[in-house]
């Protein structure tokens, strides 16, 4: 399992989002948390500023939406050009379409669970999907806790997908910081987010690579 890192960009400085972008080359991706104030208590950002983003930087974009119907509004992060692209289980009433939908235009599909949101039930829409990320706080803001209850999904989550084929990847988003990404990596997770530990940094590049050391040798 190789793993990756993908620093979120919502604990970076949001007017100058290109230079944030710029202090993290050694990122596998950029997670940008688009939230909607609606699905999550939280307002963030949208298109235009992924589309401005895009332009910005050669780092593969990881939108990870926390919106109410994302049916409607996923398809076009994936034409504007985001590599990949995550809906939350919680809010999408189509979910197979719209991955489907994600992957017809040219994106990685992504389904995220929240904390207590089971993984089960999704067992047999596997095929469809590129990326579980299971969320290790409540969705919404930055700099939380990670939560130890999840542990036991993560090992449930990588014990499904290698029965599905190994295949998919398994993203950890929240708390994720020196201090807990070696249970995550050992529970069966490989890609990993991290806002705060990453950009709450002096220096956000050497704290990926001590996130991805950690993650490694676990
Ligand atoms: C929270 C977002 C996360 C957030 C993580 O709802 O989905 O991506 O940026 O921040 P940290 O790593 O600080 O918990
Ligand atoms: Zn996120």
């Amino acid at each position: 399992m190789a793993v990756q890192i993908s620093p979120s960009i919502l604990s970076a400085d949001f007017a100058r989002l290109a230079d944030e972008a710029a202090r993290v080359p050694n990122a596998d991706w950029l997670h940008v948390d688009v939230m909607d104030n609606h699905f999550v208590p939280n307002l963030t950002l949208g298109l235009p500023v992924v589309e401005a983003l895009l332009k910005a930087t050669a780092t593969p974009i990881d939108c990870h939406l926390m919106i109410e119907d994302p049916d409607r509004w996923a398809p076009a992060y994936a034409e504007a050009g985001a590599g990949s692209v995550t809906i939350h289980a919680e809010a999408a009433k189509a979910p197979v379409r719209t991955l489907r939908q994600l992957r017809s235009l040219g994106a990685r599909a992504g389904l995220a669970l929240n904390p207590a949101t089971a993984v089960e039930p999704y067992e047999d829409i596997l095929g469809e999907v590129d990326m579980l990320l299971l969320m290790t706080v409540e969705p919404g803001f930055g700099g939380q806790r990670f939560l130890d209850v999840v542990l036991p999904k993560i090992r449930r989550t990588r014990a499904l997908i290698e029965r599905h084929g190994g295949q998919i990847w398994l993203q950890v988003d929240g708390g994720v910081a020196p201090d807990t990404i070696e249970r995550c990596a050992e529970a069966g997770a490989d890609v990993f987010v991290a806002g705060s530990a990453v950009y709450g940094a002096a220096d956000p590049s050497v704290a990926i690579d001590r996130l991805r050391a950690l993650a490694s040798s676990a």
